[in-house]
């Protein structure tokens, strides 16, 4: 068993509709269809039932739940029932911690704007608001419904009702230029007292509109100089306004780091329910260490699979091998870096591609954390994967 005794454990919930599907989104995300709440209630029902028998099977190390993420799609579309239901459930078998973050991901039209008092009234404590751009031809090429304004009042008003909030915000694309989104990420800060910014480079996604634009040719990309000028310069205006980045995309002010994304980027427990979400736990049972529970993604087979008892479409047990890269590819992703100890197989880090990039001084092992240095965030991918695959 691992040494240290796992004990964070949150929940991950997805909903899987939107009102429409962005071009560049991978997520597994669909256009709304018609569905009977009642239904599903019951299938996050007998999904959280199963969990909970898991977690006793298993023996699971945990207190409590640290962390609540309803995730999507969009889960600020969600009927209120299911997710005062979920709530509930999770509360009376788990239990939540005396300061459980609970988070939801919205999108910023004006129906769901009207929402959040609700939202809040039922136990949410943290919005992260998907603005994704601050001027309105970007939104209007990343294919969102909302418009600037639209954003800017969402935004406001989440600020009102929550007291922490977070936006998630798309950058660094074709055509785009450094001096707009630098003046724009400048002025957006001043007027919104934000807690969390994600700030995501976009990416062209296999399976995306944006995918057979850029096969075509009809859609270009900027070139890797110029992705780590915007990432740069968007670090220095962050951290102008007391934003920690934390992430290699995630920026938190003192305290307000999102506790479900660092539960899995520090590889603790969580369980994840609702169609195509996954959870993984570290077991204290004899022989047996990380499991993974991956729901099946369609929506309609994970109803059908799941609401007269729960059914994961795998459960799978992890090698002490695919255990230390999963702990790997998601711990260097973090500032702080991952704890050398949660790794089984000390002999990842005596390997020659580790001291190869220890000596680029891409890499460094300090006070028992494994990390990437600073300014080499921008190549994890490659660092990742040269490490893996020397
Ligand atoms: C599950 S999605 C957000 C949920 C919500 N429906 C919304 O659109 O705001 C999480 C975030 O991932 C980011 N994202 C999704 N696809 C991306 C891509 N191809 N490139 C960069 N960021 C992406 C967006 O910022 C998005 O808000
Ligand atoms: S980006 Fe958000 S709204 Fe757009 S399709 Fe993906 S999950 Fe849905």
């Amino acid at each position: 068993m691992i040494k240290n005794k796992n004990k964070l454990l949150s929940l991950y919930i997805h909903w899987p509709y939107c009102e429409s599907k962005c071009p560049y989104c991978d997520f597994n995300s669909h256009v709304k269809e018609a569905f009977d709440s009642k239904q599903w209630i019951k299938s996050y029902t007998n999904q959280l039932l199963e969990m909970n028998e898991q977690l006793l099977n298993h023996n699971v190390n945990f207190n409590n739940l640290n962390a609540i993420f309803f995730g999507g799609g969009t889960p600020s579309l969600m009927p209120l029932e299911i997710i005062d239901s979920i709530l509930r459930t999770a509360s009376n078998l788990f239990g939540f911690a005396e300061n459980v973050e609970i988070s939801l991901e919205a999108n910023p039209s004006s129906y769901e704007k009207e929402r959040f008092k609700s939202l809040e009234e039922l136990g949410i404590n943290r919005i992260s608001i998907g603005v994704q751009s601050l001027n309105d031809e970007n939104l209007k090429f990343l294919g969102r419904r909302h418009n600037s304004l639209d954003a800017q009042l969402a935004v406001e008003h989440a600020i009102k009702t929550f007291n922490n909030v977070s936006v998630d915000l798309i950058y660094a694309f074709y055509g785009q230029k450094l001096l707009h989104w630098t003046n724009e990420l400048e002025v957006f800060l001043k007027n919104n007292d934000l807690q969390h910014l994600s700030l995501y480079q976009l990416t062209i996604e296999k399976g995306t509109r944006f995918y057979t634009d850029f096969k075509k040719g009809l859609l270009n990309v900027i070139d890797s100089d110029n992705a780590a000028d915007f990432y740069e310069k968007s670090n220095e205006i962050l951290n102008a306004h007391n934003f920690l980045k934390y992430e290699v995309s995630n920026y938190a002010k003192k305290g307000f780091d999102c506790k479900h994304n660092k539960n899995y980027w520090k590889s603790e427990n969580w369980i994840g329910i609702g169609p195509g979400a996954y959870g993984r736990l570290w077991s204290s049972k004899r022989n047996i260490k990380r499991i993974e529970y991956q729901n099946y993604k369609n929506p309609k087979t994970w109803l059908s699979r799941n609401i007269n008892r729960s059914e994961f479409e795998s459960i799978n047990f992890f090698s002490d091998t695919t255990s230390d890269i999963d702990t790997l590819t998601m711990g260097l992703r973090l500032y702080e870096g991952i704890e050398t100890f949660k790794l089984f197989d000390k002999s990842i880090i005596e390997r020659s591609a580790f001291r190869e990039l220890q000596n680029k001084k891409m890499l460094k092992v300090i006070n028992g954390m494994l990390k990437v240095e600073e300014n080499y965030m921008i190549k994890l991918d490659s660092i990742i994967d040269f490490l893996i695959n020397p």
